[in-house]
């Protein structure tokens, strides 16, 4: 009797000193701290470009932090030969990392370079408020917004850019990440790492060479061309492959720009020990092989790595990984374990031919931007292309504009009086006072990079377009402008 008492007063005992040790092992990121506790101080964020992540915060109390982007459109590296004209924040896809501490204040100064041809915003998911800041933060080409926020959840938060065509802005490679850390901060460990997966289409099959435009109706189908991590194929691979030592503990922080896809991500050769799934505080998994990432989501995974040797970070939907491009690796050294594994250390079997990021095809199949003879029915489709990825985002796709900011060229009296003021429009740009069917517009619109042909096959759309009263623009009349 006496003993079974004993085992009664001791179970809850033991059941309370396996809780410490599970909370030990699985330290909740949540905290109690108030959100009434006032920032102190002001600084300016580190960010820093995947895989790289900004060093944990050391403050023990909220502060004012300043977060400054700039949107750039770049020609990049999509794959071997493949290039795409990449919209950026910061100038890489993924964008900057930005850390910052919860209950900070984020003064967030988003900036659009004047080369740039399209509007931009950012929409972070760390934002409670309208929009995640996306209205505040528009920002034509040349022009600067900005706005503020609490970080009042600590987190592991997507940022997109989220001006319309927003699925086109985000498969252009418009999106980054943002961690809230909680006051305490996170648990130490050896290596962080910074990885975003997102897919991209492209006019061309996957390996084509040459410069390859976005293809809407891919998207529209959720067909992507390439899958992959830190915005090009083999950004993660050979000499650019993360790196740890045998021993160490290392930290994943994980997105999924999408625009589309769902990620099943997986580390081929290693278990995830601790996984905060959906980017949230609470490690709600232990022994994980693969995690699912939502687009437009996150997780941070944890690891130790045990043994040497080539680890494979890929999506599981594994056409992904070995023929669109979503593999990664993570490159340990150290000494063997042959407890823990004795057996080859290359990832040999994975890495035959085949596999994205050794072969890619070098197809030739890329059409050149000379001269071709188009019907006036094919001008209209192939401009139609050509308006909704350069011209539909301010003067919209019914192109009715945005009153006060982007004049309209459906029935555009401007327009349509003289068709000749749209070839100079494309060619130089056009800014300041103007008046569109009795309306006072003040905007910039920057020169288009476009070619004789692309002019000709956009204004020719436009003018066959929303009751417009038709006509033909030729290459002939946009290269006499040009000169
Ligand atoms: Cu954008």
């Amino acid at each position: 009797m006496f003993r079974h008492r004993l085992a009664l007063c001791l179970f809850p005992l033991l059941l309370l000193l396996s809780c410490a040790k599970e909370s030990q092992d699985l330290p909740d990121w949540t905290s109690s701290e108030s959100a009434s506790v006032e920032p102190q101080g002001e600084e300016t964020a580190i960010l820093t470009h995947a895989p790289e992540v900004p060093p944990p915060i050391q403050r023990s109390h909220p502060s004012h932090v300043r977060v400054d982007l700039e949107v750039r459109e770049e020609v990049g590296l999509l794959a071997d030969g493949v290039e795409y004209t990449f919209w950026t924040f910061g100038g890489t896809v993924p964008g900057p990392f930005i850390r910052v501490r919860q209950h900070d204040v984020v003064e967030f100064h988003l900036s659009n370079h004047p080369d740039n041809k399209m509007p931009h915003n950012i929409d972070l998911h760390a934002v409670t408020g309208p929009g995640g800041g996306a209205t505040s933060s528009f920002a034509a080409p040349g022009k600067s917004a900005q706005f503020s926020f609490t970080a009042l959840n600590p987190g592991l938060f997507v940022y997109h850019c989220a001006t319309a065509p927003v699925g086109m802005h985000i498969a252009n490679g418009m999106y980054g990440l943002i961690l809230v850390e909680p006051p305490q901060g996170l648990p130490p460990v050896d290596r962080e790492y910074y990885v975003m997966q997102s897919e991209f289409y492209t006019a061309g099959a996957f390996g084509e060479s040459g410069l390859q435009p976005f293809d809407m109706a891919k998207a529209l189908s959720e067909n992507p061309d390439y899958v992959v991590f830190n915005g090009s194929v083999g950004a993660l691979a050979e000499d650019r492959a993360l790196q740890a030592r045998t021993g160490e503990r290392v930290r994943l922080f994980v997105g999924n720009g999408g625009p589309n896809l769902v990620s099943s991500f997986h580390v081929i050769g290693e278990i995830f020990d601790i996984v905060h799934s959906e980017g949230g505080t609470y490690p709600n998994q232990r022994d994980v092989q693969t995690t699912l990432i939502p687009a437009g989501g996150s997780a941070t995974v944890e690891f130790k790595v045990d043994v040497p040797g080539t680890f494979l970070l890929v999506d599981h939907s594994i056409f992904r990984a070995f023929n669109k491009g979503a593999l990664g690796m993570l490159k340990v050294e150290g000494d063997e374990d042959e407890a823990i594994y004795s057996g080859l250390q290359a990832e040999g079997v994975y890495l035959s031919e085949g596999s994205a990021i050794q072969h890619i095809s070098e197809e030739e199949n890329s059409e050149s931007a000379a001269p071709r003879t188009l019907s006036k029915a094919q001008r209209i489709e192939e401009g139609k292309r050509l308006y909704t990825q350069n011209c539909a985002a301010c003067h919209q796709l019914d192109g009715k504009g945005i009153p006060g900011a982007f004049p309209p060229l459906a029935g555009s009296d401007y327009l349509l009086e003289d068709p000749t003021r749209g070839i100079h429009a494309i060619l130089e740009g056009l800014e300041g006072p103007l008046t569109v069917n009795g309306q006072l517009y003040n905007s910039v619109m920057p020169a288009m990079q476009l070619n004789d042909e692309e002019v000709a096959s956009v204004l020719t759309y436009v003018l066959n377009s929303w009751g417009n009263e038709g006509g033909e623009v030729s290459p002939q009349q946009v290269a006499g402008i040009r000169k």
